[in-house]
């Protein structure tokens, strides 16, 4: 039984075993109970973020959430080969409720896009402030959107290759970077939910997330 356990465990931690399925229901990211509840009496999950008709067209996929238009302080980093830039793609998405200043229910009729309730949205919940709110600051944050390729691991060769195993299946480069090669807020987190806590997509016990894309 002991063995058996250790067995399953060392399989986790070399990656062999499929991690459980994503599962958005129940999390955070599932606004069907708590404070947000408030705000969607819908009853629905998806919503806040994607609806079937009517999103913004500039974003993917399908998006139904007001997207920031705050202007970001960009990463400067300490030994960084890269120059950051204002934050793009799905991190973009993500700073849409995490930036601390657009409101989190600032969504279909609310944002003037589609709704598929009738109930006018009066209660305004504002923007996220507390610790999940990443602010416009991005030097205080791991950077992103920035590309990760050959260059850079030539000129860092503390990275590991963006071929190597990203312990998700597949390499860093198909698991871990959008298809613009970039390190995003999805290179660490799946948004629909995860096994691990704070929709890590691995668990980060000996910093195994980390050590994934960094020689240390
Ligand atoms: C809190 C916001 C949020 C909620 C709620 C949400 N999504 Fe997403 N979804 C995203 C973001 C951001 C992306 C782009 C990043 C990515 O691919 O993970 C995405 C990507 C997707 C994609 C395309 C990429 C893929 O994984 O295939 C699909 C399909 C999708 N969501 C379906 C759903 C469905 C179905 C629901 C409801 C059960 C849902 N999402 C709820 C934010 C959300
Ligand atoms: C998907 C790959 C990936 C993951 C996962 C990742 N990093 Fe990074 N990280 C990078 C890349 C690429 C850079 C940019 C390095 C460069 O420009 O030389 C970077 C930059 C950094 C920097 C800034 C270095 C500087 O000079 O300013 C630190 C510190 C850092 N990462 C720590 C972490 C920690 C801690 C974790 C785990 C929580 C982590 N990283 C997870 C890819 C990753
Ligand atoms: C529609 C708004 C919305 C979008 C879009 C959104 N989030 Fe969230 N997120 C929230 C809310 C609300 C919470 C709960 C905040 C709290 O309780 O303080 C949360 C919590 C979190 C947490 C903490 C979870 C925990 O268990 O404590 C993480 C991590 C997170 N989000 C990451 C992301 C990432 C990464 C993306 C983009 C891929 C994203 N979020 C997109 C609204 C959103
Ligand atoms: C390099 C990996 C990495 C990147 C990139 C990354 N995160 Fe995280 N994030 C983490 C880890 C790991 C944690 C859990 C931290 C801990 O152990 O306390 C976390 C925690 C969080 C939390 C919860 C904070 C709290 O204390 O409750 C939020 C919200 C969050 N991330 C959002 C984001 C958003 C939004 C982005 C993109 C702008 C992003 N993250 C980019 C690795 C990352």
């Amino acid at each position: 039984m002991k063995l058996k356990k250790l067995v399953l465990l060392s399989s986790l931690l070399l990656g062999l075993v499929p991690l459980s399925r994503a599962q958005i229901s129940g999390t955070h990211h599932d606004f069907r109970s708590g404070v947000e509840a408030a705000y969607n009496p819908s009853g629905e999950i998806c919503i806040v973020c994607h609806a079937p008709h009517n999103n913004d067209a500039t974003q993917v996929p399908l998006w139904n959430h007001v997207t920031t238009s705050a202007t970001f302080t960009p990463y400067t980093g300490y030994n960084t080969h890269f120059t950051a830039g204002q934050p793009d793609g799905t991190s973009k998405l993500c700073l849409s409720c995490h930036d601390g200043v657009t409101a989190v229910n600032a969504y279909g009729n609310g944002g003037s896009l589609q709704d598929t309730m009738s109930t006018p949205r009066t209660l305004l919940m504002g923007a996220l402030s507390t610790r999940s709110s990443m602010g416009t600051d991005m030097r205080t944050t791991h950077p992103v959107s920035f590309v990760y390729d050959g260059t850079l691991t030539t000129a860092n060769p503390t990275l590991w290759d963006t071929s190597s195993t990203s312990h998700l299946g597949h390499s860093i480069g198909v698991d871990m970077l959008d298809k613009n090669g970039k390190v995003q807020c999805t290179s660490c987190h799946e948004v629909h939910g995860t096994a691990y806590w704070k929709f890590q997509r691995m668990s980060n016990v000996g910093s195994a997330l980390c050590l994934t894309c960094h020689k240390k």
